[in-house]
């Protein structure tokens, strides 16, 4: 089934300038988890995923923060990110995060740190992932990742959507293409992973962040949800509004959002060093 997943639409259910104006979730968060985690002291920094180049501006403008190179599979969000998150410290490339090839030769233990923000959730070869990021640190390199799990809020509603009896009909070609951390990889009471550290890290610590954000219209909500829902590509425009009202059911029966489109969302949060 994976076989044929076309990686440059990863996640790609709308456009890079769609996707820019509709990720204040994912911004606040990930201020959020670098603020918490990531001491910056004369640092290269890799933003594996890098989307609209957001994060890697954010990051490049830290006291202590020397360069940013930021990558991502989806080349329209490279050149999106070029244009408008350019900065004198910060570089974007097109590559394949669990394709270690399509990595430039220069960043192999070029990097004292390295995050990646929303982004394995997306990447069905999670090992090859991490031993490609792995190999661009430099020793005791750190690394911060943000992903959900198979029992998070986002994950089940993705899900359902995508079986929802009323819409399965539209998505008998949709292949889901969102491959969650698998909450079995977890140990200790869910407080270590066994990928991580066969993939040569130690675990520094590795919870489930609740993270809410208000939305100030029905509208804003949707669009961001229109981001990362590429179910909605094979749904005739005409039935959006009502897929989205049984999104915003199936999400309210479980949490993930309130009448009031308050949105909180539980994911999980590794911060690990290159042993
Ligand atoms: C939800 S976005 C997160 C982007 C950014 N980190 C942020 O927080 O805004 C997921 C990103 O992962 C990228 N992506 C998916 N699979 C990838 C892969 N195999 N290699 C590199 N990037 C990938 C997508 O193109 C998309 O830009």
């Amino acid at each position: 089934m994976h076989a044929n997943h076309d990686k440059s639409l990863a996640m790609n259910a709308t456009k890079a300038e769609h996707y820019s104006q509709n990720r204040s979730y994912q911004q606040s968060f990930a201020v959020e988890v670098l603020q918490q985690y990531m001491k910056w002291d004369g640092d290269t920094v890799l933003d594996a995923g890098c989307g609209t180049g957001e994060i890697c501006k954010y990051i490049s403008q830290q006291p202590g923060v020397a360069s940013v190179v930021g990558f991502d599979v989806s080349s329209e969000f490279v050149s999106y990110s070029s244009q408008y998150n350019s900065s004198p410290n910060v570089l974007y490339h097109v590559a394949d995060v669990s394709d270690v090839t399509t990595f430039k030769p220069e960043w192999q233990d070029a990097f004292s740190k390295a995050v990646s923000i929303f982004v394995l959730q997306w990447v069905h070869g999670k090992a090859e992932a991490l031993k490609a990021m792995h190999s661009c640190l430099k020793s005791r390199g750190e690394i911060l990742l943000a992903c959900v799990s198979d029992e998070s809020r986002f994950y089940r509603t993705w899900m359902n959507m995508a079986s929802h009896p009323k819409w399965k009909i539209y998505l008998k070609d949709f292949v889901p293409n969102l491959f969650p951390w698998p909450s079995s990889d977890l140990s200790n009471g869910h407080d270590n992973s066994c990928l991580l550290e066969e993939c040569g890290f130690e675990v520094l610590s590795c919870h489930v962040k609740e993270h809410g954000q208000s939305f100030d219209s029905k509208e804003q909500w949707r669009e961001t949800f229109r981001a990362v829902f590429p179910h909605l590509r094979y749904i005739p425009q005409d039935k959006h509004e009502e897929f989205f009202d049984d999104l915003f059911e199936t999400a309210k029966s479980i949490r993930f959002v309130s009448a009031d489109y308050k949105t909180t969302g539980d994911v999980l949060v590794f911060h690990a060093r290159k042993l």
